[in-house]
């Protein structure tokens, strides 16, 4: 599996969105944080904003639903133009019909677990998923440094997938830099998220850094 770039928008900034996915083009996925102040302690943004990018760039969407009730707005954010839905497996709602929604609407399924989750909490979803997302930080705020722990879970969930024959996306998602980033692979994930690392001061800063990473990830 192809490894993917996945610059997270909660570090942009957001008076120049316009610029700054032009500065990521060459990345692979758009990773967008959706917060809503309840299954996290932070409010990020929702559907009217993924809804005016989405003409923008050509990046796939992958949308980090960290909202307590995700089965009412799937909906909605495939609307909006989300190409991965990306649902926590601690959400409030049924994870199974979650997941069933989203292939109803032919969009990716993704199921994510937090840092204090046992990544084997996903294992009875694996079959119909596109992609699984452990977070490597405490999810809610960007910027924070990288818990390694993840990097075990990732290592279980890869040879879970591998002995039982299922074709599986990994994501890590928080405090991945170019320092870790080899570790972050190493461990069988193919899908890196990166906010705070990616996005620069200037925009040949961005640039730098988006270059740089898909250099590291090959
Ligand atoms: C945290 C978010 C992450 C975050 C990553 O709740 O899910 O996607 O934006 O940011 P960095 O790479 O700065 O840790
Ligand atoms: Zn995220």
């Amino acid at each position: 599996m192809r490894n993917k770039l996945a610059p997270s928008l909660l570090a942009a900034d957001f008076s120049k969105l316009e610029s700054e996915l032009q500065d990521i083009a060459d990345a692979h996925y758009l990773h967008l944080d959706v917060m809503d102040g309840h299954f996290v302690p932070n409010i990020s943004f929702g559907a009217p904003v993924i809804r005016r990018l989405r003409p923008l760039t050509g990046l796939i969407f992958d949308v980090h639903l960290m909202i307590s009730h995700p089965l009412k707005y799937l909906e909605m954010f495939a609307e909006a133009g989300a190409d991965i839905l990306n649902v926590h497996v601690e959400a409030r709602d049924d994870i199974a019909e979650c997941i069933k929604k989203i292939r109803a609407l032919s969009k990716r399924a993704a199921v994510t677990v937090k840092p204090e989750t046992p990544v084997e909490a996903v294992f009875p979803y694996l079959g119909p998923l596109d992609m699984a997302l452990i977070m490597s930080v405490e999810p809610g705020f960007g910027g924070q440094p990288f818990m390694p722990e993840a990097l075990r879970k990732a290592e279980t969930l890869a040879s879970y997938a591998t002995r039982h024959g299922l074709e599986i996306d990994i994501e890590m998602d928080g405090g991945i830099d170019v320092s870790n980033v080899s570790d972050v692979l190493n461990a069988g994930v193919s899908t890196v998220v990166a906010g705070s690392a990616v996005f620069g001061k200037t925009r040949e800063e961005t640039r730098r850094r988006v270059r740089e990473f898909l250099h590291l990830m090959g």
